[in-house]
């Protein structure tokens, strides 16, 4: 099947196999040219897929050369419709740790449920004994608890309305956007999918199974971002559950005494999670333009590889009050905030491709997909039925 990019504003429906492959070769080879380092041996990586989590995936097996586990929800291809990009990527994650020895094996299921816990927790116990490594990468839609209760994740402020320039991704003109408040039962319902609950459930379950190393680590993601973002992203609802991931994290470390618990707050970059988040995309565009120009932007490989390498392998680790690793060190440098504002103040329809990097966020965006890719020849038919090896 010849395949091509289907977008329908900031979700794109198809997925290219073989670039989805070359997105994660690419990713290796820059794992691999920064060099071997000495970390964690046994990986289980929670949204192992696509964004921070395959990144994560990928420097724990091609950067520490450790055996990974990862879990995700993807859906494979039906022989009409392509797979969905994260199911290529662990195809392609898979292929190249088993030509280089590693061990490599994935879960297809609903991270939040108990079944894929035990499922994982089995698998950790025949395959790898224990796990000296977690990574929570989760950025889902919707959790089911255990009783069976459904809770949707919005993107919404808290208190009053917010009303700010936005990208149109539908024709990248700039118009205005305004963001309802979130009633009281979106917001729990938001804590609930994208706070700390779920990641502290997996850390009990782990840990009264008894598969996590005496020292284990375990590390979840988050942003906070600039005050530009904050009525959208740190005071809205995403904000409030990821202060509760932030308190899960201080639990955890009581708690758990043979754990140690992490966040590392990380860059904003184009993920398929980021760019549905109203508002956001116009500042990340912006962002791109001016750490680009600055030397020191970074992709989600860039960004894990630096994690491990100079903050979370260090000794001691690398952090600040209440166990935050700042990988959003450099987005939020003055010097890189003082021009996104001035971009940002003076950005319009007519001066978008100069204030921003309208062609690099897309560029992201279509990598994602596995699109645009130079060396790939989308006019080639290509097999979208690609099997996991470890799931068939
Ligand atoms: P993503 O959408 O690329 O990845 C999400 C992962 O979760 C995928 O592997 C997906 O298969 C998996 N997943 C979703 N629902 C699942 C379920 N029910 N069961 C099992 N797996 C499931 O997202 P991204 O952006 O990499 O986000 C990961 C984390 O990083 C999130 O906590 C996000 O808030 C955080 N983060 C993202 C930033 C960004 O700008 N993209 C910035 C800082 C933090």
């Amino acid at each position: 099947m010849i395949v091509e990019p289907k977008v329908r504003e900031y979700i794109c429906t198809t997925a290219h196999p073989a670039g989805c492959e070359e997105n994660v070769k690419e990713q290796i080879q820059y794992v691999k040219e920064k060099g071997r380092m000495d970390g964690p041996k046994k990986v289980l990586v929670i949204g192992a897929s696509t964004g921070y989590g395959l990144a994560s995936r990928i420097t724990a097996a091609f950067g520490c050369g450790a055996s990974t586990l990862g879990i995700m929800f993807e859906k494979p291809s039906n022989g009409k419709r392509t797979a969905t990009p994260g199911w290529y990527n662990t195809a392609a994650f898979e292929k190249a740790a088993k030509n280089e020895g590693l061990y490599a094996r994935s879960v297809n299921g609903d991270a939040f449920s108990k079944e894929i816990k035990e499922k994982t927790i089995d698998i950790i116990r025949k395959d790898l004994g224990k796990v000296d490594m977690v990574i929570y990468s989760l950025a889902a839609p919707r959790r089911t608890t255990l009783d069976g209760t459904v809770y949707s994740s919005v993107l919404r402020t808290t208190g009053r309305p917010f009303t700010n320039k936005s990208l149109d991704l539908r024709n990248n003109t700039i118009g205005e956007k305004t963001v309802e408040p979130a009633t009281p039962e979106e917001m729990e319902g938001t804590i609930k999918v994208m706070g700390g609950e779920d990641w502290k459930d997996w850390i009990e379950a782990l840990t009264r199974a008894d598969v996590m190393e005496k020292g284990a680590v375990t590390v979840a993601y988050s942003y906070i971002g600039p005050a530009l973002t904050y009525p959208m992203y740190s005071d809205g609802t995403i904000g409030q559950a990821k202060k509760h991931l932030m308190h899960t994290a201080v639990e955890l470390n009581r708690e758990y005494p043979g754990v140690s618990a992490y966040i590392s707050v990380n860059k904003a970059l184009v993920t398929q999670a980021s760019s549905a988040i109203p508002i956001v995309p116009l500042y990340f565009a912006i962002l791109y333009k001016v750490m680009k120009e600055q030397g020191n932007h970074e992709g989600c490989i860039q960004q894990i590889t630096r994690l491990f390498h100079d903050k979370l392998l260090t000794d001691p680790v690398n952090m600040d009050e209440e166990y935050k690793i700042r990988m959003d060190d450099w987005e939020l440098k003055p010097e890189i905030q003082e021009e996104v504002m001035r971009c940002w103040e003076n950005i319009t329809t007519e001066n978008v491709e100069e204030l921003s990097d309208i062609k690099g966020y897309w560029e992201d965006f279509y990598h994602m997909f596995g699109f645009h890719f130079d060396n790939i020849d989308y006019s080639q038919d290509v097999d979208i039925e690609v099997p996991i090896p470890s799931l068939e």
